[in-house]
């Protein structure tokens, strides 16, 4: 039998109700019976277009939204049939860094005085002089120095680099299990992003959480996956339509869907080129949950489909060790 990983997500599907005063209302489905498991220590980098149900997920494995169906299972035990005190602990283990560091803090309170509460109600250390000593450690591991001077610094006094640093060491404060980064570094000027995910993996070296890595962006997913291992996950329309270890999948992409999108941030390679044609969109047309296709949910995009595509939809399959969900992965494995 093979170890319960950290956090298990079995099935789970989220809709929300859209529209309603000025247009017709409407339920979409922004999470389709998606399952992922996520190893202790381990990196999972989420990937997809703006709107296929990211951050849905996401907030479903931190607990912060509730499933329609499904479960979600943190160390083996169902997190909406925990206790009160079961539950507490969970949220202690889970932690989120958000794309927009400064709506994550009070913008009238110091950094102090907003890192300081959570470590004396959660008793990671006895009184106030303890977590000041604490905070400057953790303000000089990301970097911040003198660690006093950004402690008793407003948010609106520091630029969005150094604010995502002290989000990180707020994230890392009470030594969590799990963090979900929600395109942590997407709002960061490009030349800062690689330094912050190497930051990331830096701290997940020395306090060994978990990542749920989400972005849009997969040369962003890339870096981070080949610096740090761990898997990847292609969503599509609130499912998920490839996964698997990282390198693998970034070195030979099986969906369609993977494919294309690999294509679009790889150096052109001639020699590749030749033995395996460039897959192209069929239509450049964005999706949307409002308009599920039926069948296969890329078929309208896919340069590779046929009839079948249209009217069935492809089962999430097992080739050695990755999961794709396409009619014809044994053409592109
Ligand atoms: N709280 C909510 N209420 C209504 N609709 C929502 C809510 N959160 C997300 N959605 C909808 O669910 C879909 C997926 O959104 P989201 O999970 O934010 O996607 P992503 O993070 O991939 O951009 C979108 O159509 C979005 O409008
Ligand atoms: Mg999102």
């Amino acid at each position: 039998m093979s170890e319960e990983p950290l956090l298990r997500v079995v099935k789970v599907t989220k809709e929300f109700a859209k529209g309603g005063i000025f247009t017709p209302k409407k339920t979409v489905r922004a999470v389709d019976e998606v399952s992922l498991e996520i190893g202790r220590m381990e990196n999972v980098a989420l990937v997809g277009e703006s709107g296929c149900g990211k951050s849905t997920l996401g907030k479903l494995t931190l607990g912060l939204l509730k499933p329609d169906s499904g479960s979600v299972i943190f160390e083996g035990r169902d997190i909406w049939s925990m206790g009160k005190k079961e539950f507490t602990y969970f949220r202690r283990n889970a932690q989120i860094i958000h794309q927009d560091p400064y709506t994550s803090l009070n913008p009238v309170r110091t950094i102090f005085q907003s890192l300081a509460p959570p470590l004396i109600r959660n008793k990671e250390v006895p009184d106030s002089k303890a977590a000041y000593e604490r905070l400057k450690e953790l303000l000089t591991m990301v970097g911040l120095a003198p660690p006093e001077d950004f402690l008793n610094r407003y948010p609106a006094r520091m630029s969005g680099g150094q604010m995502q640093r002290i989000i990180l060491a707020r994230a890392v404060s009470l030594r969590p299990k799990y963090i979900v980064a929600d395109e942590a570094v997407s709002m960061l000027d490009a030349s800062l992003r690689l330094g912050a995910v190497d930051l990331m993996l830096e701290l997940q070296k020395r306090f060994g959480m978990s990542y749920l890595f989400i972005t849009h962006d997969l040369g962003i997913a890339r870096y981070f996956i080949l610096k740090g291992r761990g898997k990847i996950a292609m969503m599509y329309l609130g499912s998920i339509v490839e996964a698997g270890e990282g390198d693998s999948v970034i070195q030979k992409p099986i969906h369609p869907y993977t494919q294309i999108m690999m294509t679009a941030i790889s150096v052109p390679d001639p020699r590749l080129t030749r033995s395996r044609p460039i897959p192209k969109l069929r239509s450049l047309e964005v999706p949307r949950l409002e308009q599920v296709p039926s069948g296969c949910k890329f078929h309208p995009r896919c340069p590779y489909a046929e009839k079948i595509c249209e009217e069935h939809v492809p089962e999430l399959r097992e080739f050695d060790s990755r999961l794709v969900a396409c009619h014809f992965a044994e053409r592109f494995t």
